[in-house]
Order: structure tokens, then C-alpha cells, then sequence
């Protein structure tokens, strides 16, 4: 948005992959909303910068944060020490679960299951990583977005999808026929990502989130999202 209040701000361009509702999405309006979308604008305002969001495949993000294309990235991201090579975590500001969506009439119970059953997976996500090296990467079918691994679930191509609890709800919610078993398979941290050679903003970003948390901001922004 250009209105007459972020003229003359600095841009703060941030990595996302709007393909994970409630963090990130495209509303009715056809604009990308979302967690990520509201703490992002409250640590840009927190900064006197304005947020420019670039929409981008989730395994790009590390790369286009590190490479200086965005100074940060928020994508529900893992906090993961491969990634952690490459750029900074701020401090985490949410939690998620690895969770397995199976059509009503699987016979997949849980983890224990999994063994030789095709699982389809956002590619680069830490359900890809997790699931890759617990089954084998040939039973590990990669598609460009989580929807994409539903509608492969949906018409028979894959017999699970395994991601995060929160769009896992908002996928099964939109498509008739899934569920979510009552079972989970990893714990994460979410925090977002600042390159590794940018410590100034880093520490900007950081303070930020960390006050964001304590005065309940961030708690508000995903209540807001996230019924329980
Ligand atoms: N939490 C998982 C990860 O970090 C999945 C994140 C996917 N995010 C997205 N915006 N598509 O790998």
C-alpha cells in the first residue's frame, strides 16, 4: 500500500510462501494475509519501515534471505540448524506439529504406519526432511505448495500428506473427504530469518519479536487465527 503514512519509509521486503493459511495466504481481496503477514507489519511499523511481501517457493526462501534479494523471511518457518548454517533465527514466536492428513478411509493409523506408503510433502518444508530420512526419499513425493500435496492425496497420487498442524486444519476444512489423524509426528519452533552478515538488522528484528511477545501482541495476532 502507498499511503500518504509510508512515503519516504524504507522498504523492509520480507520471503514468504502464501501458500500456509493461517500464517500466510491470499484473502478474498486477493492480498496476502496471515500471522506472519500481521507480526511482519508490527516489527516493520516497530522499525519505521514499510513491509513489501514477496511471494516466492518456500525452498527459496533461505537462499533469497541469505543472497540479500529480502531482508527477512517469515514463512512458519522451522527453526532447523541446516537452514541455521546459512542465515539467523530470530527468536521463535510460534509453535507447530508435523501432523499426517489420510483420506476417511485410510488404513494409515500414525508414524508407525508410514512404512512404504507414498507421503506427500511441501518440498524443502521440515515434513519433506523428517519424512525423507524416517521412509526413504523414494516414498517421499515432493509437490510446489501444501494444496498441491492435498489435490495429489484427493485424487489418489500419494496415500498421506504430512505438515503442519495449522494449515493441515484449514486444508481439511476446504476439501471434503480428510482428516487429520490423532497423532503427532514432530514439534517445532517457528522463527523468522534474517541473513547472516546483516547483524544490525538482526538485532533489530529480534527486539523486536522479543517485545512484540512480551507485551501480547503476538499471542493477540494468533489468537486471532488460531481457534482452539
Ligand atoms: N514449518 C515447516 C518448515 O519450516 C513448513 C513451513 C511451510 N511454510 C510455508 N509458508 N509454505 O519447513
Amino acid at each position: 500500500k502507498t499511503s500518504a503514512e509510508s512515503e519516504g519509509k524504507e522498504t523492509l521486503t520480507m520471503a514468504t510462501n502464501a501458500t500456509f493459511p493461517p500464517y500466510e495466504y491470499y484473502d478474498d481481496d486477493n492480498n496476502i494475509a496471515g500471522i506472519d503477514v500481521e507480526i511482519a507489519n508490527a516489527i516493520a511499523e516497530k522499525l519505521g519501515m514499510k513491509l513489501e511481501i514477496q511471494d516466492i517457493d518456500f525452498d527459496s526462501i533461505v537462499t533469497s534471505v541469505q543472497s540479500g534479494k529480502a531482508d527477512i523471511g517469515l514463512a512458519g518457518m522451522t527453526v532447523d540448524p541446516d537452514r541455521a548454517k546459512n542465515v539467523n533465527f530470530t527468536d521463535s514466536y510460534a509453535t507447530g506439529v508435523q501432523v499426517i492428513i489420510v483420506k476417511n478411509d485410510s488404513d494409515i493409523t500414525g508414524p508407525d504406519s508410514l512404512e512404504g506408503k507414498k507421503i506427500g510433502v511441501q518440498q524443502g518444508t521440515t515434513g519433506d526432511i523428517y519424512c525423507s530420512d524416517d521412509y526413504g526419499d523414494e516414498n517421499v513425493v515432493k509437490y510446489t505448495s501444501g494444496p498441491n500435496a492435498v489435490e495429489a492425496l484427493k485424487t489418489g497420487k500419494v496415500d498421506c500428506v504430512v505438515i503442519d498442524n495449522e494449515p493441515a486444519k484449514e486444508y481439511v476444512k476446504a476439501n471434503e473427504g480428510l482428516k487429520i489423524l490423532d497423532t503427532e509426528y514432530v514439534q517445532e519452533e517457528y522463527a523468522a530469518i534474517v541473513a547472516k552478515d546483516n547483524d544490525e538488522l538482526f538485532e533489530k528484528v529480534n527486539t523486536a519479536i522479543k517485545e512484540l511477545k512480551e507485551d501480547g501482541t503476538i499471542q493477540k495476532i494468533l489468537d486471532k487465527y488460531i481457534k482452539s
